[in-house]
C-alpha cells in the first residue's frame, strides 16, 4: 500500500508511541484520525497538520464499544474509507498477584484487550466492505512473550493480542487485509515516566544491549514499515523492536 492519501486510525494518539505514530503516518501522506481519553490532543493535531495531512481528533475510550462504533462511523462518513488501523491504546496496573483486585484486571483488559478487539473488528468489517485490502497493526509488547512480574493482566492481554492478531491474519488474508504485531521493548514515553525517574531510566537504559530505551519514533517507524507496500508480503508476524532486551545475556 502506498501511504499517500490513505486513511488511518490510531488509538491512544494524544502522547507517547500513539502520538509519534500518528505524526509518522501523516508525514508518509496519510490522513490520520485518532482517539484518546484525553479531553484534547492539540500537539498531535498540530504535528499531523504541519505534515500537510488532515487530522481528526475524537475523545473516545477504546474499551467502550458504542464510542468506537461512533468513531469509525465518523471517520468513514467524513473521509469515505479506512485503510489502516493502529491499535496502540493500552493501560497497565502494576501490582503483584496477591494484591490484585478483580476490578484492576477488568480495567486493564477493558482497554488493552477488549479495545483491540472492538477496533479491529470494526476496521476489518469496513475494509472487507471496501474490498481493497488494508493493514492492521497491534502495538503489543515484549510482555506478550515474557511474564514480567507485577503485570498479570497486562501480560495476559498482550499475549492475547498477539494470538488474536495471528487469528485475524489468517481469516482476513483472502481480503488482502494484513494483520501484524509489534513488540516494543522499554520505550521512553509519558506512560513510563509515571513510574520511573529520569535517573532510573538513564541508569537502567545503560544496562540494555543497545544502551538506552527506545524512542517513540523508533516504534512509529516500524509501524510505518508494516502498513506500507514494503511489507506487502508480511502478515501474521510479530516484529520485536526492543534494542535486544529479550536477547540472552
Ligand atoms: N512505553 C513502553 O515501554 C512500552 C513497551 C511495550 C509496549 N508498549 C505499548 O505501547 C503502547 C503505547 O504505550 P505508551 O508508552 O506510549 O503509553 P502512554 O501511556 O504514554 O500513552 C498511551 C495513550 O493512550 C491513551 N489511552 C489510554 N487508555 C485509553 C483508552 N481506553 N482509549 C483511548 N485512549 C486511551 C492515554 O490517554 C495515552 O494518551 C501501548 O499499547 C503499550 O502497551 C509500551
Amino acid at each position: 500500500m502506498s501511504l499517500a492519501q490513505k486513511i488511518a486510525i490510531v488509538t491512544g494518539g494524544a502522547r507517547g508511541i500513539g502520538r509519534a505514530t500518528a505524526a509518522e503516518l501523516a508525514r508518509a501522506g496519510c490522513d490520520v484520525a485518532f482517539c484518546d481519553i484525553a479531553a484534547s490532543a492539540p500537539e498531535t493535531v498540530k504535528e499531523i497538520e504541519s505534515a500537510g495531512s488532515r487530522a481528526l481528533y475524537l475523545t473516545a475510550d477504546t474499551g467502550e464499544r458504542a464510542q468506537m462504533e461512533a468513531m469509525f462511523d465518523e471517520v468513514v462518513s467524513r473521509w469515505g474509507r479506512l485503510d489502516i488501523l493502529v491499535n496502540n491504546a493500552a493501560i497497565n496496573i502494576r501490582k503483584p498477584l496477591l494484591e490484585l483486585e478483580v476490578d484492576d484486571v477488568a480495567a486493564v483488559w477493558k482497554t488493552t484487550l477488549w479495545g483491540v478487539f472492538h477496533c479491529s473488528q470494526l476496521a476489518a468489517r469496513q475494509m472487507v466492505n471496501q474490498g481493497a485490502g488494508g493493514a492492521i497493526v497491534m502495538i503489543s509488547s515484549i510482555h506478550a512473550a515474557r511474564g514480567f512480574p507485577g503485570s498479570t493482566a497486562y501480560n495476559g492481554a498482550k499475549a492475547a493480542v498477539n494470538q488474536m492478531a495471528a487469528t485475524w491474519a489468517s481469516e482476513l488474508a483472502a481480503h488482502r487485509i494484513r494483520v501484524n504485531s509489534i513488540e516494543p521493548g522499554w520505550t521512553d514515553t509519558p506512560g513510563e515516566r509515571k513510574f520511573f525517574t529520569e535517573e532510573y531510566i538513564r541508569e537502567q537504559g545503560r544496562l540494555l544491549p543497545l544502551g538506552r530505551l527506545a524512542k517513540p519514533e523508533e516504534i512509529a517507524a516500524a509501524v510505518k514499515f508494516l502498513v506500507s507496500d514494503e511489507a506487502a508480503y508480511i502478515t501474521g508476524s510479530v516484529l520485536r523492536v526492543d534494542g535486544g532486551l529479550m536477547l540472552p545475556r
